[in-house]
């Protein structure tokens, strides 16, 4: 069984309950399990739970501080090496997303050794490591078990500047919100799931999925970005969400700006809305002020479960124009200007069409 002829015919997703991070464990779930456990009141600890940041930044001294994450989800995407290197995006993504360089990282791996070839295994880990060293960094160990399902990740160790932290809890009315992917990898892998999806939705969704954040991270550092986070499982309003309740603002976004991969409304009337997307929709709506003019489609495009996601930040309006320009300059071609913080206010995200 162990041919390259083989792993042609093996559907990777096939082995996967839900896709990418799109498996996350539904916010109103993992909430009420986080409320129970203690927090740190270690004075070097600047960044922990008491956030809902993307990483943990712990300081080692005046100057530098440990930033640190953990990924890891079920396969996708089929091709097992566009999943490893898909994965290790998403995982070094949240030490961008902080404001920090990656160092290191080490995998995570949960394989059905006796279902699958080794060389499916092989090939995850080949993308994994390849797009690791795109982001300079070298994988240096891990841990793997056998499972009924493959999941891949891995845990990321990066640096960063103390005083330079980017949390998702300082966004500032006045404000305005750029997005530098464009939304539509949860619906596109849906519709490659169900079969419906073209040749040329699946390539982009997966060339968005593989790019690194590292150049939008690189012009973010030199303007004076007042939140960041990264957009994954919980959506673009959900991520949003943290920022707006963090940071005690409310925010409006523009559906029309917001930039959407080719053809997914069409994948979602015609069904491809998963599960995490519809949770998504369902829990974050309790913060979203719906425009009527908004039809349900569209609402679940906003809400669409993104895997390995683009940058969100928040920076001064005076600024926006001159970071837009340079992040194009940088080759971030589809970073826009999706909306603004528009008020003090307990969290709230409204909606125009
Ligand atoms: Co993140
Ligand atoms: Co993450």
């Amino acid at each position: 069984m162990n041919t390259s002829a083989s792993n042609e015919k093996i559907k990777l997703t096939h082995y996967s309950h839900g896709l990418g991070c799109g498996c996350k464990i539904r916010p109103q779930y993992l909430e009420k399990i986080l409320e129970g456990l203690p927090v740190s009141d270690d004075p070097d600890l600047l960044v922990g739970t008491g956030s809902k940041d993307d990483a943990a930044v712990y300081r080692i001294n005046e100057h530098q501080a440990i930033v640190q994450t953990v990924d890891f989800f079920t396969p996708i995407v089929d091709d097992p090496y566009d999943f490893g290197a898909i994965a290790a995006t998403n995982a070094i993504s949240d030490i961008y997303a902080m404001g920090g360089k990656p160092l290191f990282a080490l995998n995570i791996v949960a394989f059905p050794s006796k279902k699958l070839p080794a060389s499916i295994l092989d090939q995850i880990l080949k993308g994994a490591s390849d797009k690791a060293a795109e982001a300079g960094i070298s994988i240096v160990g891990g841990h793997s078990i056998d499972d009924e399902e493959p999941k891949f990740g891995m845990t990321v160790t990066g640096i960063i500047n103390p005083t330079r932290i980017l949390k998702n809890n300082n966004a500032k009315v006045g404000d305005v919100l750029i997005l530098t992917k464009p939304i539509g990898t949860g619906i596109i892998s849906t519709a490659i799931r169900q079969e419906i999806a073209t040749p040329e939705s699946m390539e982009e969704a997966v060339g968005w999925m593989k790019t690194l954040n590292r150049d939008a991270a690189e012009i973010l550092e030199q303007f004076p970005v007042n939140t960041c986070t990264d957009v994954t499982g919980f959506g673009l309003l959900g991520h949003l969400s943290e920022i707006t309740i963090g940071s005690g603002v409310n925010a409006e976004i523009y559906y029309s700006k917001v930039p959407f991969m080719n053809s997914i409304k069409i994948f979602a009337e015609a069904g491809a809305v998963s599960g995490g997307t519809k949770g998504n929709y369902e829990y974050y709506s309790a913060w979203v002020e719906w425009d009527e003019k908004l039809d349900q489609i569209e609402r679940y495009m906003l809400s669409d479960a993104q895997t390995s996601g683009g940058l969100l930040a928040a920076i001064p309006e005076d600024y926006s124009e001159k970071l837009l320009a340079a992040l194009k300059n940088k080759g971030v071609h589809s970073a826009s200007v999706i909306g603004k913080i528009v008020s003090s206010g307990n969290g709230k995200i409204i909606t125009r069409k």
